[in-house]
């Protein structure tokens, strides 16, 4: 069970200090958003590098932008551990993958409330991740959509039959009322925003959400 904060809830003029509160997270996940694919404009590849210099917490970067097959790639040779793409963004889905997977970086597919998962299924073999969008993307600070969790469960069983090794991500309005629900239906990585940075303690809102993913899951060792 990992946590992956997401600074999209942190201050954007101290995110070295708002790394600092967090040295329990698993990764720290970066949303690019481009005003393009989403209503909304945050950080981008210079961001990325600094980040990467700045911490040793592996990079989980979110691209909300359209056009990925483009500028994926870069955030791979930029150092991000992991890069999650958009489905209804990519042209070529598969080989963004390898692209991604060739530089060094896990891949990671993305689909919003809206979109199956079942047409991606033959993709993964090429993903290292899944992640599914428990809110519209673009913003912070939004109620989680109950709907999305039987596609969270239908994911974990697609990847099991796949007998691939793929991660599934939630993101988006994860928090201590929620994200049993994501870990009982099979999620194994969290990305928690406005829950982690808006937390008095934030590394013990960490740490409360890593315990209560693994109390909840049917993938968590001893359950
Ligand atoms: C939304 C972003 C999320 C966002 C989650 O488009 O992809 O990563 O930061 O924030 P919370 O956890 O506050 O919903
Ligand atoms: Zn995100």
């Amino acid at each position: 069970m990992q946590i992956s904060p997401s600074l999209l809830s942190a201050d954007f003029a101290r995110l070295a200090l708002e790394i600092e509160r967090v040295p329990n997270a698993d990764w720290l996940h970066v949303d690019v958003m481009d005003g393009h694919f989403v209503p909304n404009i945050t950080v981008g590849l210079p961001v990325v590098e600094s980040l990467r210099a700045a911490t040793d917490i592996p990079l989980d970067c979110h691209l909300m932008i359209t056009d990925p097959d483009r500028w994926a790639p870069s955030y791979a040779e930029a150092g991000a551990g992991s890069v999650t793409f958009h489905a209804e963004a990519a042209h070529a889905p598969v080989r963004l993958a390898r692209t991604l997977r060739a530089l060094g970086a896990r891949a990671g597919l993305a689909v919003n409330p809206a979109t199956p998962i079942a047409p991606y299924a033959d993709l993964l073999p090429d993903l290292d991740m899944i992640l599914l969008m428990t809110v519209e993307p673009g913003f912070g600070g939004q109620r989680f959509l109950d709907m999305v969790l039987p596609k969270v469960a239908e994911a974990r069983e697609l990847v099991r039959r796949s007998g691939c090794d793929v991660w599934v991500q939630v993101d988006g309005g994860v928090s201590v009322d929620t994200i049993g629900r994501c870990a009982e239906a099979g999620a194994n990585v969290f990305v928690a925003g406005s829950a982690v940075f808006g937390a008095d303690d934030p590394y013990r809102m960490v740490r409360t959400l890593r315990e209560m993913a693994t109390a909840a899951s049917p993938l968590a060792t001893g359950s």
